[in-house]
């Protein structure tokens, strides 16, 4: 009764719950902090009703999800396509799901006009890192030595910027 009977499909607003339970236990499964499901369905339902976010679910019932944003990029004619979340729940791992939510993404996002996709990646996650390697994602630019890396900083959260 678990195998999907086809494959990941964009969601609809309806479906805001299983999105919001899926990234809830993805944050719950890695100890970061998350606001619940109540909070992030109503985000969701907010956020997807945009043509710049994305959600597909696949499995069925729903065993995970896939969330992309687009923003505009001065580089291409097209959006660059950020994949923010991957999960699929440890019982249905290692059987395909993942790769077929990414390809769907990518499907996607390619239909929006992305002509780039990104993904951030712990670096010790290598679980991570060596599926999206074999997807066609790299961290090194052609002709690079050293891997791109991702810095980033929260604005607004009263510490004191370096003089
Ligand atoms: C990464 C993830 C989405 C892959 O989904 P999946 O359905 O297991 O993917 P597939 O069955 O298509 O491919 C299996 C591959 O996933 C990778 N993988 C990453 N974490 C894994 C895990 N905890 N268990 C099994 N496979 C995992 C492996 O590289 C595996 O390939 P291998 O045969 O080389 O070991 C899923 O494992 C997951 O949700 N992991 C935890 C969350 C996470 O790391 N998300 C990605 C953030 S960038």
């Amino acid at each position: 009764v678990s195998e999907p009977t086809a494959g990941p499909t964009v969601v609809t607003v309806e479906e805001v719950e299983s999105v919001a339970r899926l990234l809830d236990a993805f944050n719950r499964e890695f100890g970061t902090p998350t606001p619940g499901v109540t909070v992030l369905a109503q985000r969701l339902a907010g956020l997807l009703a945009r043509n710049d976010v994305i959600a597909l679910l696949g499995g069925n019932p729903p065993a995970g999800v896939a969330l992309l944003t687009l923003r505009p990029n001065v580089w291409f004619d097209g959006p660059v396509a950020m994949l923010d979340e991957l999960y699929v729940v440890p019982e249905r791992r290692g059987r395909g799901l993942g790769s077929q939510l990414l390809a769907a993404a990518e499907e996607a996002a390619g239909e929006l006009g992305a002509e780039l996709i990104e993904i951030n990646v712990d670096g010790e996650d290598t679980d991570a890192r060596r599926f999206h390697e074999r997807h066609g994602y790299a961290n090194v630019d052609p002709g690079q030595a050293e891997p791109q890396l991702y810095y980033h900083r929260e604005l607004g959260s009263g510490d004191q910027r370096p003089q």
